[in-house]
């Protein structure tokens, strides 16, 4: 289980984020949200630690990882499927797979028939340039290279900007199902509220660098929630 305890985060003198504190626990859905700006993926990133924080504490379960860096938390299976997708756009599919081997050991460098199948459209686009592929396909690919790290915990940032309804359904399916094994805790972060509340257990609503609002999906007023993302 992720715990994240009272963090602090600072750009140069501008306190990004406040005292901000969540769980993700294995084979559920935990969902933060919040509108523009807000520190939704400066959370992330300090969670990565590709931002250090100033205050608070990190942990996979007993242990601390708050000093530990990206790729020893890679190791220990932490993913981020990055805002904005992030693939390398000269490298083929194949090759933009297999750059999540880079934190395993050889023996399991290896891609598995999981991975085709919660993404067919990738099987038959192996030679493709990453770069061609249309934005929901670099998304799905975007979650296929974070999973074949075989995370524990696994870290979406808006999966669904800019993607069209069809692709957007098929992400939510393959979330769910993965959720459903039960050994990964999940955490998304979005703006977008239906897509959010069709998968979310919990939610965890931010503000200005706040948690303003933190419950269990059952417990919070989906009103409030979304009074929260309306600009
Ligand atoms: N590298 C940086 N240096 C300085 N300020 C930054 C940096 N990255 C983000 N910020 C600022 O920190 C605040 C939070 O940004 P962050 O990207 O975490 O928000 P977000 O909730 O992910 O927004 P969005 O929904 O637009 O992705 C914003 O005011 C942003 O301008
Ligand atoms: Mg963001």
């Amino acid at each position: 289980m992720l715990n994240v305890e009272g963090i602090h985060l600072y750009y140069g003198a501008s306190h990004t984020l406040r005292n901000v504190s969540l769980n993700a626990e294995p084979g559920k859905i935990t969902c933060v949200l919040g509108r523009n700006g807000v520190g939704k993926t400066s959370l992330l990133r300090a969670i990565m630690g590709l931002k250090d924080i100033q205050r608070g504490r990190i942990a996979w379960g007993e242990t601390e990882v708050s000093r530990l860096a990206p790729h020893e938390r890679a190791r220990r299976g932490f993913a981020l499927v990055p805002q904005g997708r992030e693939i390398f756009p000269r490298l083929s599919v194949l090759e933009n797979l297999k750059t999540g081997f880079a934190p395993l050991p050889r023996s399991l460098q290896t891609i598995e028939d999981e991975i085709y199948e919660l993404f067919p459209v990738l099987k038959s686009m192996l030679g493709r340039r990453g770069g061609d592929l249309s934005g929901g396909q670099q998304q799905q690919l975007a979650i296929a290279r974070a999973l074949i790290t075989r995370p524990k915990l696994l870290i979406l940032d808006e999966p669904t900007e800019g993607i069209q309804p069809s692709i957007i359904k098929d992400i939510e399916r393959v979330i769910r199902k993965l959720a459903e094994r039960g050994d990964m805790a999940i955490l998304l972060v979005e703006q977008y509220f239906d897509f959010a509340s069709a998968l979310a257990d919990k939610f965890v609503v931010m503000e200005r660098g706040e948690v303003v609002l933190a419950g269990d999906s059952g417990a919070v007023d989906e009103e409030e929630v979304r009074r929260y993302l309306t600009v």
